[in-house]
């Protein structure tokens, strides 16, 4: 099949979808703090996402059984909501994922909970270097194994490793479209970017070993195999005539 060029009407379509999944990013800003639980979030963002029209894409997908991912500390990504109360020292993303008049919007970052170490606010900083240095890679013409090289070279540097077992993907008419956006690949490798396509790149970097295992009981939260400390963040791109636009950014700070 390919990977899709999108439309002009899909674009506004998926770009309106992108900024509310950014919006609910930022209003969950408040309820990230010490003596919330994960689940409390998820019912928030559950709630804001709705009164906005707009459907959570992960809820019931593939029997994902709730509205939003939240990963703490050691969570790589596919974090379940539940009854963990978050604590001062705590890091944690959160990934959203809506669904407006049929378009996909997909973004996460991180949070601080209260104080944290400054390892772990050098881990947050170096990940979301890494998305910067993977977004510098999107122009037309450009292949799209160049965003995963830059991105593990930049981690290796840091003393960090890059998660392999998930990808970033192309989006908007679906969840999950082609191609797999890789964060580890060759020099030059893969398909080349053109106009009207988009996909998200969405590093996750770990602390330890790149390895990630998933939870028995939930089948879904992936942690690392070590223990150690993971971060991510993601945005949604689209490739323009002369480079790329951020359909995800409502901070201003990528
Ligand atoms: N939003 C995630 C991504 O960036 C996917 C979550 S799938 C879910 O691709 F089922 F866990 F929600
Ligand atoms: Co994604
Ligand atoms: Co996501």
């Amino acid at each position: 099949m390919g990977i899709r060029i999108k439309t002009k009407e899909q674009i506004e379509g998926i770009r309106k979808s992108c900024q509310l999944a950014a919006k609910t990013l930022k209003y969950l800003e408040q309820y990230v703090i010490e003596g919330n639980t994960t689940d409390f979030i998820n019912q928030k963002a559950h709630e804001f996402i709705i009164e906005n029209n707009a459907i959570p894409a992960p809820l019931n997908y593939n029997k994902f059984p709730k509205s939003i991912c939240t990963s703490v500390n050691d969570v790589v990504c596919h974090g379940v909501p539940n009854n963990y109360i978050l604590k001062s020292g705590d890091i944690l993303n959160i990934d959203i994922t809506t669904i407006l008049n049929g378009y996909y919007g997909d973004t996460c970052r991180m949070y601080e909970v209260g104080e944290i170490s400054r390892e772990s606010k050098n881990l947050i900083e170096t990940t979301k270097e890494c998305l910067k240095i993977g977004i510098k890679e999107c122009y037309p013409g450009n292949y799209f194994g160049n965003i995963g090289y830059e991105i593990n070279k930049y981690a290796v540097k840091n003393n960090y490793s890059v998660v392999y077992e998930f990808c970033g993907h192309g989006v908007g008419v679906a969840f999950h479209e082609e191609p797999e956006v890789c964060h580890i690949a060759e020099k030059n490798s893969g398909k080349k970017m053109r106009e009207g396509m988009i996909f998200t790149i969405e590093p996750m970097i770990n602390e330890g070993k790149a390895r990630t295992k998933i939870d028995r009981n939930d089948g879904w939260t992936a942690r690392t195999i070590d223990g150690k400390l993971s971060a991510q963040f993601e945005h949604t791109i689209l490739i323009t005539s002369n480079g790329c636009e951020l359909l995800t950014d409502l901070y201003g700070d990528f």
